[in-house]
């Protein structure tokens, strides 16, 4: 067998199994927080040796998602000073990356459902399985233990190796190009949690679901998943182009937020204050008219899908149908989010905080793909040296509609 070398320029491959000492890496130190375009470099690092139960990939390629815009830039979370402080032998830097597709290079003692060639993608919670709120039977992605990897945790995939825990490892779709199969399981399990793991609030056949940002990685995904459950899924945007993306991916509507009659973005006005309250109420109401023609019935969404937060939950807690959810998994606009709580309590609606998605749900969203009820919606595949641009475009909101992926150690063939 050929002797591995120290280190292997982007475009060669080591031997299967064989784990070379350093590795290329695009990675983040604290004195370049800031512009994401800026906070990424390509730097040789030392390869990280996987610990019991885990697992080294060959990253062929990695998922770009937002959560690496907020490590660039240094906030909410100082990513690397909090590791830090929890452990002193935390390295000084981010590998961030939280989607891959790859091949299993490398396994720990005790690694159980892998072996050595095997062609993964990779979920990005971690856990201690061993935490005693797991062990009580908690739902592992609620753990005080769970992580994000390539983001709270170090080693993510903007690297020639990765590693992960064995849980982590979900099989390659085999129909799929590596920058594909590294472009959907964040968003899309996140996605499949908002929708089918909040009972008895999942979708059912018939049930109209609001969708914000149904362009985006979550979006596309939803948008998907609903459609294949038998709901109604109807999109909101922000262009025309991305109006026509949501309809291809088989959204029953769209609507777009830039239309001037919606006057109301943002937080609410004190409720005090009747005058200003009655202004929001107009806005808020041409929304809701709105989602009527489009739906065609006056019934609100069962389902709100959630995630800019600040600028829309007001409206959204006023159009969800009585009885109905809205499920949040970030606040992208702000984290005041204001509820006039007389639309949550005398209408009984639910509103539920959602974060990723525990093993069994990634698995069948994972299905959902290999089947092909939902598409990855790879929109752009970027060069490893743009790892930086990629995050600047979804800072800047300018990145074309569906998921982005970056090509690691996969050849360019196309
Ligand atoms: N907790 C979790 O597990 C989890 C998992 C995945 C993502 N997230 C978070 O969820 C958020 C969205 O992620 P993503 O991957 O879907 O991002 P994305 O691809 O950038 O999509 C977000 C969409 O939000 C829309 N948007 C932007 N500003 C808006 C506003 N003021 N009002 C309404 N919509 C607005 C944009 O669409 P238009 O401009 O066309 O409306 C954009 O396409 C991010 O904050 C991300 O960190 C959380």
């Amino acid at each position: 067998m050929a002797e591995t070398k120290a280190l292997y320029q982007l475009g060669e491959t080591p031997p299967l199994g064989q784990v070379p000492r350093q590795m290329h890496a695009s990675l983040i130190r604290p004195d370049r927080y800031g512009q994401p375009i800026d906070a990424f470099r390509t730097e040789v690092v030392d390869v990280p040796q996987p610990g019991p139960r885990q697992v080294l990939v060959w990253v062929m390629a990695a998922g770009i998602n937002y959560n690496n815009v907020w490590a660039a830039l240094g906030r909410p979370v100082d990513v690397i000073a909090n590791r830090q402080k929890q452990d002193k032998s935390e390295p000084p830097f981010h590998v961030g990356g939280s989607d891959a597709s790859g091949i299993v290079w490398a396994v720990g003692e005790g690694a159980r459902g892998v072996k050595i060639g095997d062609e993964v993608v990779l979920s990005c919670a971690s856990w201690d399985e061993d935490a005693a709120d797991i062990r009580a039977g908690a739902d592992p992605i609620t753990s005080t233990s769970t992580r994000i990897w390539g983001y709270e945790s170090n080693w993510g995939s903007f690297a020639q190796f990765t590693l992960v825990d064995d849980y982590q490892c979900h099989p390659k779709p085999p129909k799929l190009s590596w920058e594909a199969a590294a472009a959907y399981m964040l968003v899309g399990a996140t996605a499949y949690r908002q929708l089918m793991g909040w009972e008895p609030h999942v979708v059912r056949p018939g049930d109209p679901v609001l969708i914000w940002g149904g362009s985006g990685g979550l979006g596309s995904m939803a948008i998907q998943i609903v459609k294949a459950k038998g709901g109604i899924p109807i999109a909101v945007v922000s262009s025309k182009e991305r109006i026509e993306h949501c309809l291809r991916l088989g959204a029953h509507g769209v609507i777009d937020r830039t239309d001037p009659a919606f006057t109301h973005w943002g937080r609410l006005p004190d409720t005090a204050d009747t005058a200003a309250y009655a202004q929001w109420m107009q806005g808020a109401n041409a929304f809701r008219k709105k989602w009527s023609e489009v739906l065609g019935s006056r019934q609100g969404p069962r389902i709100v899908l959630e995630h800019p937060g600040e600028s829309t939950v007001p409206t959204s807690i006023l159009v969800c149908d009585n009885a109905g959810m809205v499920v949040i998994c970030a606040g992208t606009t702000g984290y005041n989010a204001d509820v006039d709580l007389r639309y949550l309590w005398m209408r009984q609606k639910r509103l539920q905080g959602s974060h990723f998605a525990n093993t069994e749900q990634c698995r069948a969203l994972n299905d959902m793909v290999i089947d092909g009820s939902v598409d990855p919606a790879l929109a752009r595949t970027f060069a490893f040296d743009e790892v930086g641009l990629a995050h600047q475009m979804l800072h800047e909101n300018t990145h074309p509609p569906g998921n982005l992926a970056i090509r690691v150690n996969a050849p360019a063939t196309h």
